[in-house]
């Protein structure tokens, strides 16, 4: 029997207070990404999007920066610590037209549909991805434009082959799957555009690429292991690891020496978007 598409489950990554910092650290990294989305989606000035999934609210604040002060801006998260962050921040940066609330969209009603329903990184963790996209489509106006991007994290690489990269890269992957989120959500976008009865939606798919010599290696290795900390809860729930085998504390830096040394590069995994317009 299909979930309902809006049904709450384990959230691998928790909203701690370093998870939403490593969110918006994730954030500036995907920001180049994310915004291309959206300009090639058609996502402009004056408009009024929902953000689904909001999260530390990165994803709201820059389409805040597309839609400007004549647009609006809803961020929707089922987490009320996330809730609270992205208020404080849109607080401190004085924006009056971004707003979050706590829920899940596709269970809500607005008074109004909007011109756009986008999300980064959470259709993974509906349990019908395509049932959720039916709903938020129903949010939207005839015409309005509905954006998502996922991340293929199977497609990570790096050349030479960096154990210490596969394992964090194959750990990461496992939890999610564990906790019922769905990891190759990427791969599986246009599929589930299709499903929801929506019109074949354009893809986009960026892939960052980074030499052994990158200043940026340590900030990235650490960073990459934030999000390995975030998991590791689930990790060890699950027996996938112990906490003196995965030593957090020294990860980052065995990480980031072993890349150096191998002298190599490191792929990104491909983010992918895709985007169409609800019919009339
Ligand atoms: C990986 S984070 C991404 C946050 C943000 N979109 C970004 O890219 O920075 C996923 C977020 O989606 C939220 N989320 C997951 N399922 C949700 C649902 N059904 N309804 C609302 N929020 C949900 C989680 O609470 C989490 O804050």
């Amino acid at each position: 029997m299909p979930e309902p598409a809006g049904q709450a489950r384990e959230y691998a990554l928790g909203h701690s207070s370093q998870e939403l910092d490593r969110l918006s650290t994730q954030a500036k990294l995907m920001e180049p990404f994310t915004r291309r989305l959206f300009e090639q989606a058609g996502i402009s000035p004056g408009m009024s999007v929902l953000d689904v999934g909001s999260g530390a609210g990165d994803v709201a604040f820059l389409l805040r920066e597309i839609v400007g002060p004549e647009g609006k801006v809803v961020g929707a998260d089922r987490a009320p610590k996330a809730i609270e962050r992205a208020r404080e921040r849109a607080g401190a940066l004085g924006f009056a037209n971004v707003e979050f609330i706590e829920g899940d969209p596709v269970e809500m009603n607005f008074h109004e549909r909007f011109d756009a329903v986008v999300g980064r990184f959470v259709l993974m963790y509906y349990p019908s991805p395509s049932d959720a996209l039916r709903r938020l489509a129903g949010l939207v106006r005839p015409g309005g434009i509905i954006a998502f991007q996922e991340s293929d994290n199977s497609g990570a690489r790096t050349f030479p082959p960096q154990p210490l990269f596969e394992r964090l890269f194959g750990l990461m992957g496992k939890a999610i799957e564990l906790s019922g989120a769905e990891p190759l959500m990427a791969l599986k976008l246009y599929p589930a555009f299709i499903a929801a009865g929506l019109p074949a939606p354009a893809m986009l798919a960026e892939v960052a690429v980074m030499g052994a010599q990158d200043p940026f290696v340590e900030p990235l290795a650490n960073f990459l292991v934030q999000g390995l900390r975030s998991m590791a809860p689930v990790i060890i729930k699950h027996g996938l690891a112990t906490e003196q085998d995965l030593d957090l504390d020294t990860y980052a830096r065995r990480l980031g020496d072993a890349f150096r040394s191998a002298g190599g590069v490191m792929l990104s995994p491909p983010f992918i978007g895709a985007w169409t317009r609800r019919a009339n």
